[in-house]
């Protein structure tokens, strides 16, 4: 579906609380940990978008029992007989457009010794490397096969008995670090993973928290985990708060609007997530994160605020702090594109295997405003001072968060814009656009 968008024209200085989308990343964790466990346990508040949707299917698919309660407040509630009660799917496991699903759950289901699995996915996922994950779990002795050495969907893994190996990961990945830890649990012995420092840590918390014989220590440049298996998972009862990464989107909002104050409330606040807050932080004096006393949730959250109307400058972004920051690169490039002076994003190669080439996106969703930048091999740099967004029309070519850049980006054009396919932001915040006409542009 196409979406015209354009730019509300009441004015007002009003204060907004935005509820953004629940997490992503630790309702997979949720989903995941709760299917491993015997018993019945409740994910409350999940994110219920596409890709935290096909984690659900592909345990349904063996044999775990989920009710997803839509009611306010939302849960999921999940009952399994535990990973060893796992049975045979007779389908396969569709993993939609999620990476997170794919990569974690190869882990999981490399060691469910006896039973076959297929994994496919849409077209984005099947052109997605996997072989940083296939890679490492063969070293455990994992069977999985599929196009290009294991590197593509569709991928057929033979459960295995998995041994405890040392792995050295190049790259700062939550997902690979992720999905050896999982695999981990099923091993006798000490899975050692170390890699460079930043990448997301929910995983390692969820272990620490349930228990597990986790260790985790950094060095200047590096993150070394040590987990000792097994580990049997109990059920468990959780409760997810905002995705950091959906919120970046009205944060950005916030602080282009010319006046007002926007509030998110329950936003995890965990370090390795929220780099887009010292970016911001680095940019304008409008943003603000406190610390929330609210109980109950899996991490700890805060209320972000971000005002308006305030001068913003433009920054660089290092290499070493994309990882915290690797979903925020096209909102964060909108926001630079209207700072005073020039920003620099250094060390973007990942970008380019997400869910589209987002590098390339946001390049070309820069172009299409009428945004002054240049690619640099896997460097963004952004002139800034973009005073009259040219209207336009964009494509995200079915990547989420592209889409919402590019919202954000038409909320400062004074022509309405349009964005193709703008549906896709279900993967990730289904309210996004009711969310986002709650908010005027002044
Ligand atoms: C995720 C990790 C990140 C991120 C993705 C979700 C996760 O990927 O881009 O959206 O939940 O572990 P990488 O860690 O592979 O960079």
């Amino acid at each position: 579906m196409k979406r015209t968008l354009e730019a509300p024209s009441n004015v007002s200085s009003e204060t907004y609380r935005v509820y953004c989308g629940r997490d992503k990343s630790l309702t997979h964790r949720a989903i995941m940990f709760a299917s491993l466990a015997e018993g019945t346990s409740t994910v409350l508040q999940p994110l219920l978008g596409a890709d935290c949707l096909s984690t659900l299917s592909c345990f349904q698919a063996l044999g775990v029992k989920v009710d997803v309660i839509t009611d306010s407040p939302a849960r999921v509630i999940i009952t399994s007989m535990g990973s060893k009660h796992f049975t045979q799917p007779t389908r396969d496991l569709d993993c939609g457009n999620s990476g997170t699903t794919v990569r974690l759950i190869l882990g999981i289901l490399a060691a469910q010794k006896s039973l076959t699995f297929r994994l496919v996915g849409d077209e984005s996922l099947s052109s997605r490397p996997m072989k940083r994950v296939v890679g490492p779990l063969r070293a455990m002795g994992a069977s999985i096969e599929g196009p290009g050495d294991g590197n593509f969907l569709p991928l057929t893994v033979h459960g295995r008995d998995l041994r405890p190996v040392a792995h050295t990961i190049d790259k700062a990945s939550a997902q690979i670090k992720s999905s050896l830890l999982l695999a981990g649990l099923f091993c006798r012995g000490t899975t050692h993973v170390e890699l460079p420092k930043g990448s997301r840590d929910h995983t390692e918390r969820v272990l620490q928290t349930m228990g597990a014989a986790i260790r985790t220590s950094t060095t200047d440049t590096l993150e070394v985990i040590d987990l000792a298996g097994p580990f049997v998972v109990k059920p468990m009862n959780v409760s997810i708060p905002v995705d950091p990464s959906s919120a970046a989107f009205f944060a950005g909002l916030g602080l282009l609007k010319s006046q007002g104050l926007i509030e998110m409330p329950e936003v995890l606040d965990n370090p390795t997530r929220t780099g887009f807050m010292n970016v911001l932080n680095r940019m304008s004096k409008g943003l603000q994160f406190i610390r929330s006393e609210s109980q109950g949730f899996v991490e700890p959250v805060g209320l972000l605020s971000v005002k308006g109307g305030l001068p913003l400058f433009g920054t660089t972004i290092d290499e070493s702090e994309v990882p915290t920051l690797v979903d925020e690169i096209p909102l964060l490039a909108v926001v630079a594109a209207f700072a005073k002076g020039p920003s620099l994003f250094r060390g973007l190669s990942e970008l380019r295997v997400k869910e589209s080439d987002r590098l390339l996106l946001t390049a070309a969703l820069l172009e299409a405003a009428g945004a002054v930048y240049e690619i640099r091999g896997d460097d963004l740099w952004i002139a800034g001072g973009l005073e009259a967004v040219k209207p336009f029309t964009f494509d995200p070519k079915g990547d989420h968060r592209l889409a919402m850049a590019a919202a954000i980006m038409a909320r400062r054009c004074k022509k309405p814009c349009c964005i193709l396919d703008s549906e896709c932001v279900r993967v990730s915040f289904p309210n996004f656009y009711e969310a986002l006409d709650a908010v005027n542009s002044f």
